[in-house]
């Protein structure tokens, strides 16, 4: 099985977009799809399904480095405030494309998840800050990885919605771009 860390991890980061910058050279500005929020900090992360409510309300994401690199290490710093507890049952449906491919739709326990930031459940409203630091190996195919993890409730209340792209490119320089 994916390990959960390496999805959450492909989240994070990859909740951004790729870019491609030779597709349209005169782009100037990097438009967010339809429903899509970047988060700020100036990660590549973006909220999605917006227009719908959700219970965690990402306030901030910081990646270093940003943009990420292959073959080094990622920290991740976010803050964020959940509006209601999430108990036992909450669930994470995760999505990865990698270029025009569906490499995979998992999902994943929620409660057993958050311990990779020291977190368990109940997790209790209100204001959170989690730093991680994952490692990004080198061997990572370079190419393009679109992610979208969808956080529920153990009721379907949607909890967070969050989307990016990644592309690694076979150099190692991973480009990013809000209109992936
Ligand atoms: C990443 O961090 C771990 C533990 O802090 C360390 O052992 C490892 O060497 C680091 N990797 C790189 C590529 O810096």
């Amino acid at each position: 099985m994916v390990a959960i860390k390496d999805l959450a991890l492909s989240a994070l980061l990859m909740s951004s977009a790729l870019a491609f910058p030779f597709q349209n050279p005169f782009k100037i500005a990097n438009l967010p799809k339809p429903g899509e929020k970047p988060v700020p900090g100036g990660s590549p992360v973006s909220i999605c399904d917006s227009t719908q409510p959700q219970l965690l309300t990402l306030k901030e994401l910081v990646m270093t480095p940003n943009p990420p690199e292959r073959g080094a290490n990622l920290t991740i710093s976010g803050t964020g405030f959940l509006k209601e507890t999430v108990d036992d049952g909450a669930y994470v449906d995760v999505d990865v494309s990698y270029g025009y491919i569906k490499l995979l739709h998992q999902t994943f326990d929620l409660c057993e998840e958050v311990s990779e930031v020291d977190l368990k459940c109940p997790v209790k409203a209100g204001a959170y800050e989690i730093t991680k630091e994952v490692e990004i190996p080198a061997q990572v195919p370079p190419g393009k990885y679109v992610v979208y993890a969808r956080a529920y409730t153990k009721d379907d209340d949607l909890i967070a919605c969050i989307t990016g792209s990644v592309e690694f490119t076979p150099n190692g320089v991973i480009k990013f771009d809000l209109d992936a």
